[in-house]
């Protein structure tokens, strides 16, 4: 099995709290404690309206949490403003479902990739283009789709597009959003591949919200089940599952005396 490092970013009782209105108020963070380290893939699962989304958007500061703290290196970053947010906010990118709609069908693959770049002064506009290929090439695409729009590419190709872009900072932290949820079993498979390639090379630690538990108990080192915005529990693998609502949620995918045959990343795509 593999290894990881060091905690890189700690949730503190985070809670998000959101007004409905006429004086109706729904918790969808509850005093989530959870932490993050180096190469780690940390697997969210829960049902629908279970908060895991919520979370996603309070670390990419989507939201803004209405309590706790976040700590990423040790550094509170709920109390991050202006240029120290802009700084902060590099480390930790997402991606999502479907890129289809993130990505604006005008700008070429080129431009897609290398936004993040741009819009931090990081690259120089005749530089584009080669760094375009070589992030193509580390998400194994063809260089010459720097040159296509998104749009006439498929589902597959496009998502591996996100993850570039995602990955084009250097960020520590990637988080997939039912990012291979979209997919047919076959390319979900290659994109699974991929992202774990890019982890053994770049140690970057990913969240990976997750509707398919067996997915989830394959690709993700230790697995946080939500329930209503709380954590229900934190696993390294979902068939030692204890709390009855984990059971549950797992009774529907697994045989759980029967679950002991975990297949590990290693021997996976060893
Ligand atoms: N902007 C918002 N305003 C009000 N309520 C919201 C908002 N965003 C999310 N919620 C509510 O918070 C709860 C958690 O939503 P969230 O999207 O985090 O769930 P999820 O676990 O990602 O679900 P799914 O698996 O369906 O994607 C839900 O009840 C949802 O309706
Ligand atoms: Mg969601």
């Amino acid at each position: 099995m593999k290894g990881y490092g060091e905690e890189i970013l700690r949730m503190e009782d985070v809670c998000k709290v959101f007004d409905l209105g006429g004086g109706k108020m729904l918790t969808a963070a509850d005093h989530v404690n959870i932490s993050l380290h180096k190469g780690e893939t940390l697997g969210i699962v829960g049902e629908s309206g279970s908060g895991k989304s919520t979370l996603a958007k309070i670390l990419t500061r989507l939201y803004s949490a209405t309590g706790g703290r976040i700590l990423f290196h040790g550094e509170d970053m709920v109390s991050l403003k202006g240029e120290e947010l802009r700084e902060g906010r590099k480390h930790i990118q997402m991606v999502f479902q479907d890129p289809s709609t993130a990505f604006d069908p005008k700008q070429r693959v080129k431009e897609i990739i290398c936004e993040p770049l741009l819009n931090y002064g990081l690259i120089d506009k005749d530089d584009v283009e080669d760094k375009a290929k070589e992030m193509l090439r580390a998400v194994d695409l063809p260089e010459e789709f720097a040159d296509r729009y998104p749009n006439n590419m498929s589902g597959g190709q496009r998502q591996r597009i996100a993850i570039a872009r995602a990955l084009v900072l250097k960020p520590e932290i990637i988080i997939c959003d039912e990012a291979t949820s979209a997919l047919d079993m076959s390319v979900q498979k290659t994109v699974i591949e991929l992202l774990h390639k890019l982890q053994a090379e770049t140690r970057v630690a990913y969240f990976f919200i997750c509707h398919d538990l067996a997915l989830a108990n394959m690709f993700c080192d230790n697995i946080v089940i939500m329930q209503h915005g709380k954590v229900v529990e934190k696993i390294h693998d979902l068939t030692e599952a204890k709390d009855p609502y984990s059971r549950k949620l797992l009774a529907s995918v697994f045989t759980i005396e029967e679950g002991k045959n975990k297949v590990l990343p290693d021997e996976l795509f060893g």
